[in-house]
């Protein structure tokens, strides 16, 4: 059976779309179908992280407003061949794309991939009500500090109130030193206060930006950020994989 997973946050900026296209990018490695939906509307940018911006010319909406059809919007990953991104436009707002539009065009890629990643906009807008509907599972993520948490909870009552199940939980740009030093919540004290189950964390690695500014991605690399994903994308798939131990590193000290 085919599962679309919503990504979602309470706050901007906490990493919505790197999980999305990295989470596709990992599940795709493992031969298994992936689409990436991006629903940001007007501020496209699943495509980018994807390494996909050249080849875009119809976008969502112009399969919402079925000046195109899905199969001429749907873009396949050059080096994945199981990975495939629908665009989001790039004008526009989220009000431009309604409820059963979209669940409409999901329902259609789940037959054509096993997993559909929806790459929200941040918040409790419409945009994100709209979307609601379309998923069968969410993820919410967050990053480790008292505002993003905060406004993570109102998504979580917004979830309750549509009376979605509890999403899954990453914690994203988890400063893993201070985490080690007691001055940064814990991954799991984030997951105990949201009361969610806990699907990993992603530590904040600056291969993440490197690997962006030269139009790659990180998880290309061997590198802090795409183990974690890789560890996720195991643990989405039912797999008992631990959290690797957080621990401060060990400084020496030579004697001169
Ligand atoms: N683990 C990480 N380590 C370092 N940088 C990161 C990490 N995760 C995300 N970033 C950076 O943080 C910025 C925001 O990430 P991203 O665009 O994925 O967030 P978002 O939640 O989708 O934002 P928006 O709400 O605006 O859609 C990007 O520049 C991204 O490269
Ligand atoms: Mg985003």
């Amino acid at each position: 059976m085919s599962q679309s997973w919503l990504i979602l946050s309470g706050k901007g900026g906490v990493g919505k779309t790197m999980l999305a296209a990295s989470l596709g990018m990992a599940l795709a490695r493992k031969n298994l179908k992936c689409c990436c939906v991006d629903a940001d509307i007007g501020l496209r940018d699943l495509d980018l992280l994807l390494g996909m911006e050249n080849s875009v010319i119809f976008d969502v909406l112009d399969v919402a407003r079925k000046d195109c059809k899905l199969k001429y919007a749907l873009l396949q990953h050059h080096e994945l061949e199981n990975l495939s991104l629908l665009p989001a436009a790039q004008n526009g707002t989220s009000k431009d794309l309604d409820s059963e539009t979209f669940q409409r065009i999901v329902n259609k890629l789940k037959k054509k991939a096993g997993y559909v990643l929806i790459d929200a906009p941040a918040g409790l807008e419409r945009g994100v009500k709209n979307l609601l509907p379309a998923a069968d599972f969410n993820i919410l993520v967050t990053t480790p500090d008292d505002v993003a948490m905060r406004n993570a909870e109102r998504v979580l009552a917004l979830l309750d109130e549509k009376k979605k199940p509890r999403p899954m939980l990453v914690v994203n740009r988890l400063p893993v030193e201070r985490v080690a030093s007691g001055e940064c919540y814990s991954p799991q004290t984030v997951a105990n206060t949201l009361d969610v189950p806990l699907l990993g964390y992603i530590p904040e690695d600056p291969a993440v930006q490197t690997a962006l500014s030269r139009h790659e991605s990180f998880m290309m690399q061997d590198c802090p950020a795409s183990q974690a994903v890789e560890r996720i994308c195991r643990r989405f798939l039912g797999e008992y994989v631990p959290l690797p131990e957080i621990t401060k590193k060990r400084r020496w000290f030579f004697k001169k």
